[in-house]
C-alpha cells in the first residue's frame, strides 16, 4: 500500500529538518550567493540551476563526482544537464582541447576540426545529410526553424506541451504551463516568458504529448499554416518522458503529407543511441538539433538534416539565402571536446550505460515502493526522473500535480547523502559512473525515503 504524499506543498523555507542540514553543509555556497546577489540578479546567469534557500556553488568535477566550495564531495547523476556524458573531464577530452588550446581557440576561417565533426555527425545519424554547428542548443532550434519557415514559405511551428527548446522567442512557449492551460488535448499556448516577441504567440500551436490522434487534429487544422512541428523523442526538462513510437510515427507521416518540416530536438536524447532517438525509434525527421553533449563540455549547437533544407545555408553559388553567421560558430576547443566525446561514446559504450541507466530506474522504483511512496520514475537509455505523483506519467500535464515540496525534500536530501540530482527530480548516468555508484545512488535515496515516510506516518 502507497502513501499520499503529505504536508509539503510548499517547496522550501519551511525550516525542515533537512533544508537545516542542507544549510549547516553549505554556508559558503551561502556566502557566495549573498554575496552574487549584489551583482548578479539571483547570484547567478542560468535561472534552471536556482532552487531554495540558495543554490550550490561548485568548484571541481572529476569523473563522476563533483565538489562545492565547502568541500562537499558529491556523486554527480546530473552531468551539467545530461552535457558531460563521458563525465567531469574524462582524459582523452582534455587531452584534445589541451591540444586545441595549444593550436589555436578560434580563428576567422573554417577547421578540419568542423569538417570531422559534421561527417562524424552525418555518418552516425542518417536523416542528417548535411549540418551547421552553432553555440547552443537554442541557436540550433532556432535555425532549424527558421529554415523551416524559408523552406516552406509558412509562418507557423507546432510544438508539444512541456517541451523545452531553448530560450527563442517562438518555442518558449508552454514550457512549463502552471497549471491545466486549456483542455488536455488541446492545450492553450502560454508564455513561458514575459517579454517574447509580439505575435510569437500567434503562430505557435501547442500540441498534445502522446496524444496522436488529438495531435493530429491540430497539425492537420493549421498544417496550411505551419512550417515544422518541432519535438523531443523524449520530453527532458518535463522530466524525461519517452515518446510512444506511435506518436512520432504519426507525426512523421501527417508532416511528410502536409508539407511540413519535422524537428526532432535531439539536444538531451542523443544520447539514447549511437544514431540518437530517432535511430532507438526508427523514425527519421527532416531536421535534427543537436547540443550538450556533443560540446562535450564546451558550448556547441548544431542542426542539420535534408540536403535540400539545409542548402538554404549554402553560399557557395552566391550569396548565402539564409545567413548563418556568430563569432564562434564551430567554436574548435568545442569541436575538439566534442569530437573526442563522440569517439569515445560508442555503440558499445551507450549499451552498458543504457543498462546502468535501467537497473538505476529499476531500483529507484522499488525503493519508493519499499517506503511506500507514490511516485513514477520515467526515463529511457541512461536519462531518469522523479515524480512524486500516484498516477503513470506519459505527457508533461501528468506531473502537474506532483509534490513539490516531496521533490525537493528529495533532492535536499540527497544531497546531504552525497548524492547530487538535478533539482527537478531529473538526472542522468554517465560513462564514469559503474554498478557501484549506481548502488550507491539507491542507496541514498532509501535513506531518504525512509526519512519520508516517517514523516508521513
Ligand atoms: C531539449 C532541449 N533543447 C534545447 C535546449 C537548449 O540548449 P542550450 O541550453 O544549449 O541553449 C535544451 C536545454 O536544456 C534542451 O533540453
Amino acid at each position: 500500500m502507497t502513501k499520499p504524499w503529505t504536508g509539503s506543498s510548499a517547496s522550501s523555507g519551511d525550516g525542515s529538518d533537512v533544508e537545516r542540514l542542507y544549510r549547516s553543509l553549505t554556508p559558503t555556497s551561502h556566502e557566495y550567493f549573498l554575496e552574487g546577489s549584489r551583482y548578479l540578479p539571483g547570484a547567478d546567469s542560468r535561472s534552471t540551476l536556482f532552487h531554495l534557500p540558495y543554490p550550490l556553488v561548485l568548484s571541481e568535477g572529476h569523473g563522476c563526482r563533483v565538489s562545492d566550495v565547502d568541500g562537499n564531495e558529491l556523486l554527480d547523476f546530473t552531468g551539467n544537464h545530461t552535457s558531460l556524458v563521458l563525465g567531469y573531464g574524462h582524459p582523452r577530452v582534455r587531452e584534445a582541447v589541451r591540444d586545441q588550446l595549444d593550436r589555436g581557440t578560434c580563428f576567422p576561417g573554417a577547421t578540419a576540426l568542423g569538417v570531422r565533426m559534421a561527417k562524424l555527425l552525418c555518418d552516425r545519424i542518417p536523416s542528417v545529410e548535411r549540418v551547421r554547428f552553432t553555440n547552443s542548443g537554442t541557436e540550433a532550434v532556432m535555425y532549424a526553424v527558421r529554415a523551416a519557415r524559408a523552406f516552406t514559405g509558412r509562418p507557423g511551428v507546432a510544438k508539444v506541451e512541456g517541451g523545452y527548446h531553448g530560450s527563442w522567442d517562438d518555442v518558449m512557449v508552454s514550457t512549463r504551463p502552471a497549471g491545466q492551460a486549456g483542455d488536455r488535448v488541446r492545450p492553450a499556448a502560454v508564455p513561458a516568458s514575459p517579454g517574447l516577441t509580439p505575435g510569437a504567440l500567434g503562430t505557435t500551436v501547442v500540441l498534445p504529448f502522446n496524444e496522436a490522434e488529438a495531435a493530429a487534429r491540430l497539425i492537420e487544422q493549421y498544417g496550411e499554416q505551419l512550417a515544422a512541428v518541432v519535438v523531443e523523442p523524449v520530453l527532458g526538462s518535463a522530466g524525461m518522458i519517452p515518446a510512444d513510437r506511435d506518436y512520432l510515427v504519426m507525426l512523421r507521416e501527417l508532416t511528410a503529407r502536409l508539407g511540413i518540416v519535422l524537428v526532432f530536438d535531439e539536444v538531451v536524447s542523443f544520447r539514447i543511441a549511437h544514431g540518437g532517438a530517432q535511430e532507438h525509434f526508427a523514425v527519421s525527421p527532416d531536421l535534427t538539433c543537436l547540443g550538450k553533449l556533443i560540446g562535450g563540455g564546451f558550448p556547441l549547437g548544431a542542426f542539420g538534416g535534408r540536403g535540400d533544407i539545409m542548402a538554404l545555408f549554402d553560399p557557395s553559388g552566391g550569396g548565402p539565402r539564409m545567413p548563418h553567421p556568430g563569432s564562434y560558430n564551430a567554436n574548435p576547443v568545442s569541436l575538439a571536446g566534442g569530437l573526442a566525446t563522440l569517439e569515445v561514446l560508442t555503440g558499445e559504450a551507450i549499451g552498458g550505460l543504457n543498462a546502468r541507466g535501467a537497473r538505476l530506474r529499476n531500483r529507484m522504483r522499488a525503493a519508493f515502493a519499499e517506503a511506500g511512496l507514490p511516485a513514477q520514475v520515467t526515463g529511457l537509455g541512461s536519462l531518469f526522473a522523479i515524480h512524486p505523483v500516484a498516477h503513470p506519467v506519459r505527457a508533461y500535464r501528468d506531473t502537474i500535480g506532483a509534490d513539490a515540496g516531496c521533490r525537493h525534500r528529495i533532492f535536499l536530501g540527497l544531497f546531504t547523502e552525497g548524492v547530487l540530482i538535478d533539482p527537478r527530480g531529473v538526472g542522468c548516468v554517465s560513462t564514469a559512473a559503474g554498478e557501484a555508484e549506481v548502488d550507491r545512488f539507491t542507496g541514498a535515496l532509501r535513506t531518504v525515503l525512509e526519512g519520508l515516510a516517517h514523516r508521513t506516518r
